[in-house]
């Protein structure tokens, strides 16, 4: 059967990794039942630049009848000063498509052990995922207002947003180690004492599970001193954005972590974590590896293709093994030689 895939390319470094991405699912496709149709959308800062919006109807419509969505990365300083950004267009599609669940897994291959900051023994068994609230609270709450001498953001949960997402972190943690750390600021925010409490009542309805809670500030400690401690980690929208650029430092750079968004029924959507990396972008320097395992895990969770998701996620650490890797791991292979690599290793193991 067909599937059609809406790649959205957008801004910076996002055309760059989203060519090696695409290159990497043409390859998958000889292991795959289904035939994947890629259809490209302008989106972001590109999208603004063609049509004056950053998300234009056309992008939209494409992305609400797509089996899956690819994206590369948006924004950029020339489109920092509005009136419309990029950014806005990011968070309008991942609310349109109710794209609740924001799952990033963080693990650290043994090819890049070594290449991280921390020490050898404290990286040793890293293995977590970070679950992402991702359309609602401070991103979204009403009111908010910029004036020239005051401003303000508004938290708001609603309980079902909660339980919808601690839910999904239970279900991951059932496949897992059956842990779910749930982050907050229950000792300040309103915000926080709903989550933490409602997290509570979830987690009833999965007694082959543990819940512990962590405050935020104490838990970006622990996510650099005891890595491996976590399993599950679930929290909201602006606490899980930040918190799993933190994670990034454990591989050891930005540009290997991927993303899946999930809502209840509509298509997924795939992402590097990170953003459109202006200070590299045209070099031909980024590092493809968050856009390929993006496409490994929109293979295994959208379309249940596992061995195809599994030699895309082999290849890559082969390569890695044999040295081969891109300037933020501190190797001086380009974005097309890395991808090159993992290429030509998916057809040898075939
Ligand atoms: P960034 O994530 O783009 O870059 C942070 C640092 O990491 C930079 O030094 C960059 O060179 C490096 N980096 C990121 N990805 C890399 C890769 N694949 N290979 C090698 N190095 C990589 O964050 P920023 O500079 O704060 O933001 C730049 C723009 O991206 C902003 O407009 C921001 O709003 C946007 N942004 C978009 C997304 C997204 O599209 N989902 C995510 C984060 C930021
Ligand atoms: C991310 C990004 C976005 C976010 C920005 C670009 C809106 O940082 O995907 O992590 O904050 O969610
Ligand atoms: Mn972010």
């Amino acid at each position: 059967m067909t599937k059609r895939i809406v790649a959205l390319a957008g801004d910076g470094i996002g055309p760059e990794i989203m060519a090696s991405g695409l290159d990497i699912l043409a390859a998958a496709q000889e292991l795959t039942k289904e035939i994947f149709e890629v259809v490209e959308h302008p989106f972001g800062g590109a999208a603004i630049d063609l049509t004056g919006k950053p998300l234009p109807e056309t992008t939209l419509a494409a992305c609400e009848e797509a089996d899956a969505i690819l994206l590369g990365a948006i924004g950029g300083p020339k489109w920092e000063k509005g009136p419309e950004t990029p950014e806005r267009g990011l968070l309008d599609l991942r609310k349109s498509l109710n794209l609740f669940a924001n799952i990033r897994p963080v693990s650290v291959s043994e090819a890049l052990r070594h290449l991280s900051p921390l020490k050898p023994e404290i990286i040793e068994g890293t293995d977590l995922v970070i679950v992402r609230e991702l359309t609602s609270g401070i991103y979204f709450g009403e009111p908010r207002e910029l004036g020239l001498e005051e401003a303000f953001d508004t938290n708001r949960y609603r309980k079902p947003e909660i339980v919808r997402i601690v839910k999904k972190a239970f279900e991951i943690a059932q496949s897992r180690d059956k842990r779910v750390t749930s982050v907050d600021k229950a000792n300040v925010l309103a915000t926080s004492k709903l989550w933490r409490a409602t997290a509570e009542e979830v987690a009833k309805d999965y007694p082959d599970c543990t819940l512990e809670h962590q405050y935020v500030d104490s838990a970006a400690m622990k996510l650099i001193q005891a890595p491996a401690s976590f399993d599950v980690i679930v929290t909201e929208n602006l606490f899980g954005d930040i918190l799993s650029d933190e994670a990034s430092v454990l591989p050891g750079s930005l540009g290997v972590l991927p993303s899946a968004s999930h809502s209840s029924g509509g298509p997924s959507l795939y992402e590097p974590i990170h953003g459109s990396a202006p200070d590299i972008a045209g070099k031909g320097i980024a590092n493809p590896i968050s856009m390929i395992l993006s496409v490994a895990l929109m293979l295994r969770q959208s379309f249940q293709e596992n061995a195809a998701a599994q030699a895309i996620e082999t290849a890559c650490d082969t390569v890695l093994k044999k040295g081969i890797m891109t300037g933020d791991l501190g190797g001086t292979a380009s974005t097309a030689d890395f991808t090159q690599a993992v290429l030509s290793e998916m057809k040898g193991a075939n």
